[in-house]
């Protein structure tokens, strides 16, 4: 049985490196193309996976070379692939530019993920009903999330949703989160309106329903809030060479831990570590390390 499940987006991610991102109506010459295994459900999937979580995948691909390039990628990280599903659309696809600084911009094109819909998780067979955590992202169809994170609450199984990119989440949907996890933007996105902190932040999606609330805060760490309080995960200092991919690193780390019985503030310190590794190789997946090295590095902290 599959201790964490992801239902989630799997993207081509078609990286160029740039020397800057370019403006309006410019064309900037930048580094070869690089082709990389992403999509912020398969990075959870692959993560969770390589942290040491049996973790299976239910998602969409096409029939195509960049679906037989991810579904490779997957199985390698040790993700069980059986409900990857493969339709007639074009797989999805992430057009990155990486700047020196190792920051990224993102534009996603659905394609297969657009059929991750709630008739195909309604399926007796989709694959996510015996978990102990159900992963969900925003980058499959708003309907399909919110359905699985009610449904999968109800069940008993607990729900971590990464609301990336962000969206105003129904009632219903923030209830199930255990935890939601954002950055500081999304917080603002979600709660739908500003607050002065991340921790004025974090006790509003509290106080808006959710169960437990993660925000990330990049190289300054996390912040963990729940019914027992607040607390501050610090951060790690480290090489930046590309953030892509690292956020999912994180929340592919929770699920892990939670799925092994871990509290979430132990759960979000071994994340912290985890995504900290990350950073320092190019693209997402391909820049996840297995659970000793994330050990060793907290065990010399
Ligand atoms: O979070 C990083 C991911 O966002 C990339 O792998 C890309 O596919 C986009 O989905």
């Amino acid at each position: 049985m599959a201790e964490v499940v992801v239902v989630g987006s799997t993207n081509a991610d078609l990286v160029v490196e740039v020397p800057r991102r370019p403006s309006g109506g410019e064309t900037l010459l930048g580094s070869n193309l690089a082709l990389h295994p992403g999509g912020k459900g398969a990075n959870q999937a692959a993560a969770s996976a390589r942290a040491g979580a049996a973790t299976r995948l239910v998602g969409c691909l096409g029939d195509d070379d960049h679906g037989a390039f991810l579904r490779r990628g997957l199985q390698d990280a040790g993700v069980d692939v059986e409900h990857v599903h493969t339709v007639e659309r074009p797989t999805g696809t992430a057009i990155i530019l990486v700047t020196p600084d190792g920051e990224n911009s993102i534009v996603v094109s659905p394609g297969a993920n657009s059929a991750v819909d709630v008739e195909l998780v309604e399926r007796p067979d989709a694959g996510w009903t015996e978990a102990s955590v159900v992963v969900l992202s925003m980058e499959i169809p708003a309907a399909t999330v919110d359905h699985v994170a009610t449904a999968a609450a109800a069940r008993g199984i607990r729900v971590v949703l990464n609301a990336a990119p962000a969206r105003e989440l129904p009632a219903d949907t923030l209830r199930a989160c255990d935890p939601l996890i954002v950055n500081e933007h999304e917080a603002r996105i979600v709660l739908g309106r500003d607050a002065s902190g991340f921790e004025e932040l974090a006790r509003g999606l509290l106080d808006a329903g959710a169960r437990s609330v993660v925000i990330t805060l990049g190289v300054d760490g996390a912040l963990v809030a729940d019914p027992d309080g607040l607390h501050r995960e610090a951060g790690r200092v480290v090489e930046v060479v590309d953030t892509t991919g690292a956020g999912d690193a994180f929340v592919g780390a929770v699920a892990c831990e939670l799925s092994h019985g871990a509290p979430l503030r132990d759960a979000v310190r071994f994340a912290v570590a985890m995504s900290a590794i990350t950073v320092g190789a190019r693209g997402a997946q391909s820049s996840y390390p297995d659970r000793p090295v994330v050990e060793s590095l907290l065990a010399g902290s």
